[in-house]
């Protein structure tokens, strides 16, 4: 199908994120929006990518010049809404089996949340439902929560295995991811998380698991390529900072970029360990050391930080604040998993990173676009609305930014443009599939 010329026009503000995307922002870059609220401002997309944003007479002109004709030119009129990049979420497990409702009645009633991973439930009660389930099942149950997801104005996930804990059953979640990403318009970028816990069947022998991941998992899942990343629960009970060293050392070699989960529950030295490892980014820090939190500057980590899974477990959420001050570049995500953090709707989480972290409307904004694409190795392609990036563009029912955060836990998104195809129009799904 010939991909059509699409103008955009008429917003009341455009959020481009346009400028030095070479590196993830920090301090200051991080409150620059690239804003655009001249009225003839027109953004044009050609083959899913974008032409250019910039003023009409211009933007036509160079329309011209590549020989489109006006007749095949689609028009959007963004009359009183924002214009921006499509959110990324740079941090999920989206791809698993069946869910935990129960788990939220046990923990009202006092259990904690690695007291029913202990106990056999949590992510271990998700890996029996995932490997139960075929991959037909894994695939259409995560259809709908990437639906989900495209729905909130989210256009790309990254997407974790770990609940397979098998050879088969992690190359089964990652396969499924590949094919959703073929199939469904948001892109995965997939990482192997075979390290996510001890599988039952190692329960006290966790060196044997290690050497399973390393010896039998990472070389499979490196030769299909099902995977970019490599990342760790680096936790107490889970998997030590010598061994989550082994095994991201070992994913290294087999060319998959170190991510970790780290100091998330108790303060173990895992924003430390992502410095010197040279992890792509270290996610949920809700207990980093100061130490760590410089180390993470000193090595340009990107802290990705998932205020939801914060607030669903009943716990302070991460010192941002003092991040941003550090001089490191913040990320947000939601987390989707069906234990610790059930949503999709990554506008909420900003809005828990402003609220609850003291992240100004402009930050979050930030973390969430550009700075996501970074943490997931994407910035060249997605993140900012700039000539020649892929055309993944919101619609907002609100006339500013500001508006986003301030009305707040309500999915404001009208339209969304995935590689310049309209997905989403008046905030239902009309792609054909
Ligand atoms: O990022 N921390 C470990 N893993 C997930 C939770 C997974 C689950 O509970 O199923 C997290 O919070
Ligand atoms: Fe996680």
């Amino acid at each position: 199908m010939k991909k059509k010329t699409t103008i955009i026009r008429n917003a009341s503000q455009i959020l481009t994120l346009a400028g030095d995307n070479r590196k993830p922002r920090t301090r200051e870059g991080m409150r620059d929006l690239g804003i655009r609220e001249e009225k003839d401002t027109v953004i044009a997309i050609h083959q899913g990518k974008i032409v250019q944003v910039g003023k009409e007479a211009q933007v036509l002109q160079a329309v011209k010049e590549m020989g489109i004709a006006d007749e095949s030119i689609q028009e959007i009129d963004a009359s009183g809404k924002l214009v921006m990049p499509g959110l990324i979420d740079p941090h999920t497990h989206v791809v698993f089996g069946g869910s935990r409702e129960y788990e939220l009645e046990l923990r009202m009633n006092g259990a904690t949340y690695l007291e029913i991973l202990q106990q056999g439930g949590g992510i271990l009660a998700t890996t029996r439902m995932t490997r139960a389930a075929s991959e037909e099942e894994l695939f259409a149950q995560t259809w709908k929560r990437l639906d989900s997801f495209l729905q909130h104005g989210v256009t790309t996930v990254e997407a974790k295995s770990g609940y397979g804990l098998t050879v088969d059953d992690e190359l089964k979640q990652l396969r499924v991811a590949k094919k959703l990403t073929q199939a469904h318009p948001i892109d995965l970028i997939s990482t192997f998380m075979g390290a996510h816990a001890i599988p039952a069947e190692y329960k006290g022998q966790p060196d044997q698991y290690v050497e399973l991941i390393i010896n039998d998992m990472l070389p499979r899942i490196a030769a299909e390529e099902l995977a970019v990343f490599c990342d760790v629960f680096c936790e107490h009970g889970v998997f030590s900072i010598e061994q989550s060293e082994r095994i991201l050392t070992a994913g290294k070699q087999a060319g998959l970029r170190p991510k970790i989960h780290a100091d998330e529950i108790e303060p173990m030295g895992g924003a430390e360990l992502a410095a010197r490892i040279g992890a792509i980014s270290a996610d949920h820090l809700l207990k980093a050391s100061d130490a760590g939190i410089e180390a993470m500057a000193k090595a340009g980590v990107v802290a990705t930080l998932l205020p939801g899974t914060a607030f669903f477990l009943m716990t302070a959420p991460a010192r941002a604040r003092r991040m941003i001050e550090a001089g490191v570049p913040v990320a947000l995500s939601t987390d989707r998993n069906p234990g610790s953090s059930p949503t999709e709707n990554l506008q909420l989480i900003m809005n828990l990173a402003c609220l609850n972290m003291k992240m100004t409307p402009a930050e979050v904004i930030v973390a969430a676009t550009i700075n996501a694409a970074h943490a997931i190795g994407e910035a060249e392609r997605v993140g900012s609305l700039e000539a020649g990036k892929q055309a993944d563009i919101l619609i907002m029912n609100v006339p500013t930014y500001q508006h986003l955060q301030y009305h707040y836990g309500v999915n404001h998104t009208d339209t969304v443009l995935k590689n310049g195809e309209v997905v989403v129009e008046g905030g239902k799904l009309v792609y054909e599939s």
